[in-house]
């Protein structure tokens, strides 16, 4: 799965990567669920479905930690995740990372948990991914009764939706033109001496580089990104540049299949209470609302109660 893969490359504990804080989630996030976590009180137990390295489970366990709160808190998720490799550098998160229960490669679909076990489900970015039709009762299964359900889930207009789409459309042409291809036979013409080629068919491909049409600043950030990752495999050309850009190619295609991953489950808000609707789960009360970082569409905000 390309999520075993993505978790095993990077080091961040959360998907949004390339923040600079410890966990990777803007503050409006952390700050969100920081109220969630207050507003609960003592003794409460929570599980983060589809935790990923485990960013909102640990930011949970460290509000209660910070507050001198008791409570519980596991994560749960389908990626084969080592344990030894959710490091911080944070003191405080690594604290936490004693104390929350992980449990990986378990599907949502199948809680490894009793019925009745949690006063609270929480997701950030990880429940959508699954299928609703299974999930959805699990989890109200191990959830106690009045138990509540909150679901950050993607939305098809938001900031980061948008961010795949542009990165969809720029990773995605350099795979169609055969960029990396084209990079690897140039790099075998220099290896046996074939200069006169080897400079025209470089200029070639440069200018191809160069009719790429990038849009707007998001592309114009994966358009970089990928050209400097390029770049540095084409400083020495060796036999094993040829190797590495064939690694690139593969890592470019399973961030591919990750962006459209994502892109598949920012669902409309019809889409949302149809599906949930579809589960035929008995609940209190259920709520879809938008939810936004420094004034931009960022995500879905779910609430289903017990
Ligand atoms: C976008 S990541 C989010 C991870 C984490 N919540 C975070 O904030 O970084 C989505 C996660 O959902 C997990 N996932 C996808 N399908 C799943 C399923 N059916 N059951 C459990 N986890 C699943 C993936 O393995 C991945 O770690």
């Amino acid at each position: 799965m390309h999520w075993d893969h993505y978790w095993d490359l990077t080091k961040a504990l959360s998907s949004f990567g390339d923040s600079n804080s410890p966990l990777g989630y803007p503050e409006e996030v952390l700050i969100f669920w920081e109220s969630v976590v207050k507003d609960k009180k003592e003794n409460k137990s929570y599980l983060d479905l589809g935790t990923g390295k485990g960013a909102l489970a640990l930011w949970i366990q460290s509000i209660l930690t910070r507050n001198n709160i008791k409570g519980k808190v596991s994560g749960c998720d389908l990626a084969n995740i080592k344990k030894a490799k959710i490091i911080s550098s944070a003191d405080e998160i690594n604290e936490a990372i004693n104390k929350v229960e992980f449990k990986f490669n378990t599907p949502l679909e199948l809680l490894p948990y009793p019925s009745n076990s949690f006063d609270l489900l929480v997701s950030q970015f990880g429940f959508e991914y699954s299928k609703w039709s299974e999930s959805l009762p699990e989890a109200m299964r191990v959830l106690k009764d009045n138990g509540e359900i909150i679901l950050m889930m993607h939305h098809p207009d938001s900031v980061i939706t948008n961010d795949c789409r542009g990165g969809k459309k720029i990773l995605s042409w350099f795979l169609t033109e055969k960029i990396f291809d084209d990079l690897a036979t140039i790099i075998s013409l220099k290896l046996s001496g074939e200069d006169l080629s080897f400079n025209k068919r470089n200029k070639q491909i440069i200018q191809k580089i160069q009719s790429l049409e990038v849009h707007n600043d998001g592309e114009q950030v994966w358009f970089m990104d990928i050209m400097s990752q390029i770049s540095k495999l084409m400083i020495s050309l060796t036999k094993e540049s040829v190797i590495a850009l064939i690694e690139l190619k593969n890592a470019v295609n399973k961030q591919i299949d990750r962006l459209d991953d994502q892109l598949s489950v920012a669902f409309e808000e019809q889409e949302i209470k149809n599906k949930i609707q579809a589960t035929q789960i008995k609940s209190k009360g259920i709520k879809t609302e938008r939810f936004y970082v420094d004034k931009a569409l960022f995500s879905w905000k779910v609430t289903i109660n017990k």
